[in-house]
Parts: C-alpha cells; structure tokens; sequence
C-alpha cells in the first residue's frame, strides 16, 4: 500500500515535471546551447570569407552558408533552427505571426532600455516549444553589410542577390533580428 503510495505520488510528479514550467526552463537551456552553435559556425564561415576576400566574398558566403547552417542545426536537433528579423534580406527568412510579434516585443523592450544581449522570449504554442533570442548589430563586422553607407562593391552584389532587400540602415546596437527555435513537443 505505502509502496503503491509512492509510485503513485512520482508519476504524478513525472507527469507535472513533462508540461509544467521546470521542463519549459530546461527547453530554454538547449535552445541557449542550439544558439550558440548556429551562431558560432556562423560566425567562423563569416570571418573566414572575410580574411579570404574581403565583404564581397562574404556575401556569397552568407548566402550559401547561413541557409545551410540553419538547415544543418535543425537537422541535428530535430528541430526547426533559423534567423528572422521584421526588416528582412532574405525573403525566406520572414517571420510568421507569433515570431513577429515577439520581435516587436523585443523592439518595445529595447526603446524601454532592457539589455539587447540578454534578450530572450519563450512559450508553448500549439503543442510546440518555441524560442526567440534578439540579435544585436555590432559595429563590426555587421555594419559593413547591414549599415547605412557600404562599399559600392557590397551594394552592387546585395542588389544582384537580394533586390528586395530590407535589412539596410542599421547602426550599432540595433536589434538586427532574433534566433527562432521551434521544437515539437
Ligand atoms: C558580408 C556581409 C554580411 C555581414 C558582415 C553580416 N551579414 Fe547578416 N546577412 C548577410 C546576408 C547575405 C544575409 C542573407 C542570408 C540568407 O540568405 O539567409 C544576411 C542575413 C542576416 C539575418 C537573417 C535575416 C534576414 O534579414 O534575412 C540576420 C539576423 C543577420 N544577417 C544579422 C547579422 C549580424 C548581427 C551581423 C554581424 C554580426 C551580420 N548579419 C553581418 C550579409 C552579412
């Protein structure tokens, strides 16, 4: 009878643990973590086209690498890893209804002066865990592809690429976008 108490009382905790908000903060953690991965491969493919040939060459590289990273991420995890922003370059980045709704949350946050760095969102919606995490412009290298003035050379071959593109006119400290993770659950 107590031992039967027992078991009972731990599936009950089990079962609180799988949809109450320890599990959601524990989904946040790996988001974290997913973030820094995609983030960090970027970011070496970025430097490394930059040393090889200049921003120009780093455009191709962004291009070809950033979808394919994404896809790489989200396969690894099972999940679905990629980058929004409500001032897109790339068309297939666009933000669905929620997404964009917590980057103009992040937006609202940001003129209210709450550090940009540390800015992250998380919910369940419709049976998926979902992440946001703001991506600040830094000055370098950003700028030099989404500033107000860039090289002649950088704006030709965005134009070639992206001729519908938004996400020009930024300064330093901006928030560019977000990460966004959707995991099911
Ligand atoms: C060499 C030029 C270059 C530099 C430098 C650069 N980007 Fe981009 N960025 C691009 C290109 C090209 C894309 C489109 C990639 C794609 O097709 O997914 C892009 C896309 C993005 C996106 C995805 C949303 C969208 O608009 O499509 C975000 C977010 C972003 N960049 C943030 C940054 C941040 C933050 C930095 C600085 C750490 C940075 N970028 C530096 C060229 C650049």
């Amino acid at each position: 009878m107590k031992l039967a108490y027992i078991f009972a009382t731990a599936a009950v905790l089990v079962s609180f643990n799988a949809n109450g908000a320890g599990n959601e903060e524990a989904m946040a953690g790996e988001s974290r973590m997913a973030v820094k991965e995609f983030f960090g491969a970027l970011k070496g493919e970025l430097e490394g086209a930059m040393k090889a040939g200049g921003p120009v060459n780093a455009i191709n590289t962004c291009n070809l690498k950033a979808p394919e990273i994404a896809h790489m991420v989200s396969a690894k995890k099972g999940w679905d890893v990629a980058r929004t922003s409500l001032k897109l370059r790339n068309p297939s980045n666009a933000p669905d209804a929620w997404e964009t709704r917590v980057l103009e949350y992040f937006d609202k946050r940001a003129a209210a002066g709450d550090d940009k760095a540390k800015m992250e969102f998380y919910q369940v919606v419709d049976g998926s865990f979902r992440y946001m995490k703001a991506i600040p412009t830094a000055e370098k290298p950003c700028l030099m592809c989404h500033g107000e003035k860039v090289d002649p050379k950088v704006e030709a071959s965005l134009k070639d690429l992206y001729p519908d593109d938004k996400a020009r006119g930024y300064k330093a400290g901006d928030i560019r976008g977000a990460f966004t993770i959707t995991r099911p659950m």
